[in-house]
């Protein structure tokens, strides 16, 4: 059966994706139908995990990353590390379409969204805060009692007591185990009745980052990347995406006549060059609307519409043990 139009995204994309699938019915195009389902996703309190109310890093404060890429042109554009702007996705948009550059980051698109006339806002309220209490309180921190006091002073402190929390405790191996619970990310792909396909991803990143910490979702070729053949985005721990230069390998496997869905799953086979493990999870779809997802964490899911559809139906992302 050929397909006139498809999308699919991350587990938490059913709140963007009836929208972005009402635009390509109506012959809308796949960028309008990726920035349109992530500012739903943006948008949503609930969501702790992307834009309005998303994980705050070590000193409290929202810092957004975001991307959008167009496979016919490769034209790209990205933001990173921006604060009090609810909707990175469209700023990346207008890096993309308007700006002589692919990625802007923290002041700099600040200043770039502002003087394009986005509002900018608190973007976390008292349900973002109680989050960020509810990690400080030490319960998901599996260390010895000394060592997450020490933590919870350097989210407090972080000038004075870093050096010394990187020297006495395994800080890496910390925040290994908060990325593989503390992850979110959203992630679309939309393929329209023109077959352009297009893809879109916007993160708060990893719960307590670093300040300026950017991850894998506005790095083309590690957490996003777009062909005229196929795309792909990675949600989990951003710094496994970006050392496997995970989405632009899978595109080039479809290039080279590798089905979508084993060109997706050898991304998640190829975490094992990496002696340390966190979360990943990648979705791709090609220009025939085949949608792939594959994850090496247990129980994660994703959604799939197509122009044979009424609805985005949720499907089980297939799980690969990585030892
Ligand atoms: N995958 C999102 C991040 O690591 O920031």
């Amino acid at each position: 059966m050929t397909l006139d139009y498809a999308i699919c995204g991350t587990r938490n994309s059913n709140i963007g994706l009836p929208t972005g699938l009402k635009i390509l019915r109506e012959g809308g195009n796949a960028l309008d139908a990726v920035e349109e389902s992530i500012k739903l996703i943006e948008n949503n309190p609930y969501d702790i995990t992307v834009g309005f109310n998303g994980f705050p890093n070590l000193l409290g404060i929202v810092e957004l990353d975001a991307s959008i890429m167009e496979g016919s042109t490769r034209n790209a554009g990205a933001v990173a590390a921006v604060k009090n702007f609810r909707h990175p996705i469209s700023i990346a948009r207008k890096v993309m379409e308007i700006s002589p550059h692919v990625m802007l980051v923290g002041e700099g698109a600040e200043r770039f969204a502002k003087a394009l006339g986005y509002q900018e806002e608190d973007i976390i309220d008292e349900l973002g805060i109680q989050n960020y209490h509810n990690i400080m309180d030490g319960k998901s921190l599996e260390m010895p009692i000394e060592a997450q006091e020490l933590v919870r002073e350097l989210f407090m402190r972080f000038d004075v007591h870093l050096k010394e929390v990187m020297e006495n405790y395994s800080i890496k191996e910390w925040y290994r185990k908060l990325s593989f619970d503390k992850h979110g990310t959203t992630n679309v792909i939309a393929l329209d009745n023109e077959s352009n396909l297009a893809v879109g991803v916007s993160t708060s990143g990893i719960a307590m980052k670093f300040p300026g910490r950017v991850g894998d979702s506005p790095i083309f070729g590690a957490g996003i990347y777009c062909s005229d053949k196929a795309g792909s985005a990675c949600t989990g721990t951003g710094e496994l995406a970006i050392r496997l230069s995970t989405t632009r390998l899978v595109v080039d496997r479809v290039h080279r006549n590798i089905a979508i869905d084993k060109a997706t799953e050898m991304g998640i086979l190829e975490l094992k060059q990496l002696k340390e493990q966190g979360v990943l999870h990648i979705i791709s779809m090609d220009k025939s609307g085949q949608c792939a997802a594959f994850t090496n964490k247990d129980g994660l899911y994703h959604y799939y519409a197509d122009s044979s559809m009424e609805d985005p139906e949720k499907r089980q992302s297939v799980f690969l043990k990585i030892q």
